[in-house]
C-alpha cells in the first residue's frame, strides 16, 4: 500500500501532534490513518452499549484516530461485517480491530482471525484498505490494573440486601405466549459474519407485514451457535423441527409465505439433520 499524504483532504497536523503526545508508535504509514474498530462478542440480552461507548470515546479522545467505532461478533447490532463495509465506504486506508472480549473464548481466538481474513479476501480490492487484528483485551498486561481499579472503587458499596439501587420489577416471565411457530435464527459468530443480523431485521419486517406477531403467530429468538456454521445463517422452525441454511432475504420471503403462512416447508433451503449438505442451501449446486 502506498503512503497516503492525507485522507479525504483532512488536516493531519493535529492528529500527528496527538499521536506523539499519546506515545502512539511512530508508524509513518499508518499512525494517522487508523480507523479503530472495537469488537465485542457473546452478547446475550441487552448489548453493553454504555461500556462500549466509554471505550470508543476514550479512544477517540486520544485524538490519534480518524474514527473509532464498535461492532458485535454475535447477537448485537451493528455486526462486524456491516461496520467493515462502512469503513470501506468511508475510504478508510487502515483498520485496526481490537477484540474487546474478556475472557476471549478459545474457539473464537482461533476462528476470528480466519473469519476476518476471509472477509477481507472476499470484499477488499488490493491496496484499498489494510485490516489488522490487535491482541484481545484480556491479553493486556494492564488487565490486573483495571481489576485493581474496580476493587478500589468498591469501598462505598453496601451489603447486597440493603442496596437501594436494586429494585424489584414486575415478574411476568411465568407465561408462555400462545404461538403457532417458534423460530430460532442463529446469531453465533459465523452466522453473524454471514449477515444474520440483516436477515433478522428483514424477517421481523416480514412478520409485521404478514401480521404474524402476537397471539397465534410466531415467537422469534436469536440464538448462539447452533452448530452447522458453514451452512449459515441457520434458521430452525418449531414445532416442525425444520432446519434451514443460507437464510438470506430471498429465503425469508419463501419461508414466511410458504412455511409460516401456508404450513409447507421450503425444500430448497431445508437441511436434513444427519445428511451433510453439499453446499449452502439456496446456493447454486445445492
Ligand atoms: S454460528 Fe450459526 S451455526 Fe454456528
Amino acid at each position: 500500500m502506498s503512503e497516503p499524504q492525507s485522507e479525504q483532504g483532512m488536516d493531519t497536523s493535529s492528529l500527528e501532534a496527538a499521536a506523539e503526545t499519546n506515545g502512539v508508535p511512530l508508524d509513518p504509514i499508518g499512525r494517522l490513518f487508523f480507523l479503530g474498530v472495537v469488537v465485542v462478542g457473546g452478547v446475550f440480552g441487552a448489548p453493553p452499549r454504555e461500556e462500549l461507548d466509554r471505550i470508543v470515546s476514550s479512544l477517540a479522545g486520544s485524538g490519534c484516530y480518524r474514527d473509532v467505532r464498535y461492532a458485535f461478533m454475535e447477537q448485537g447490532n451493528p455486526a462486524l461485517p456491516a461496520v467493515l463495509e462502512e469503513c470501506m465506504a468511508a475510504g478508510a486506508r487502515r483498520v485496526l480491530i481490537v477484540p474487546a472480549l474478556v475472557p476471549m473464548d478459545r474457539t473464537l481466538r482461533w476462528w476470528l482471525p480466519l473469519a476476518i481474513r476471509d472477509w477481507v479476501r472476499e470484499n477488499v480490492a488490493d491496496d484499498t484498505m489494510e485490516v489488522m487484528l490487535a491482541p484481545p483485551l484480556g491479553d493486556s498486561e494492564h488487565l490486573g490494573e483495571a481489576v485493581s481499579a474496580a476493587v478500589a472503587n468498591a469501598h462505598g458499596c453496601v451489603e447486597i440486601r440493603e442496596d437501594p439501587n436494586i429494585t424489584d420489577r414486575e415478574r411476568s416471565w411465568n407465561l408462555i405466549p400462545a404461538h403457532r411457530h417458534q423460530v430460532f435464527l442463529c446469531h453465533g459468530p459465523r452466522c453473524t459474519l454471514a449477515n444474520a443480523p440483516k436477515t433478522w431485521a428483514y424477517f421481523q419486517e416480514k412478520l409485521r407485514g404478514n401480521k404474524l406477531q402476537g397471539k397465534q403467530g410466531v415467537m422469534t429468538v436469536r440464538t448462539g451457535c447452533l452448530y452447522p456454521c458453514d451452512l449459515g445463517p441457520i434458521m430452525v422452525v418449531h414445532p416442525d423441527g425444520t432446519w434451514y441454511g443460507g437464510v438470506d432475504e430471498a429465503a425469508v420471503d419463501r419461508i414466511v409465505a410458504e412455511h409460516l403462512v401456508d404450513g409447507e416447508a421450503v425444500p430448497e433451503y431445508a437441511c436434513v439433520p444427519g445428511a451433510p449438505a453439499r453446499s449452502r442451501p439456496g446456493s447454486e449446486g445445492s
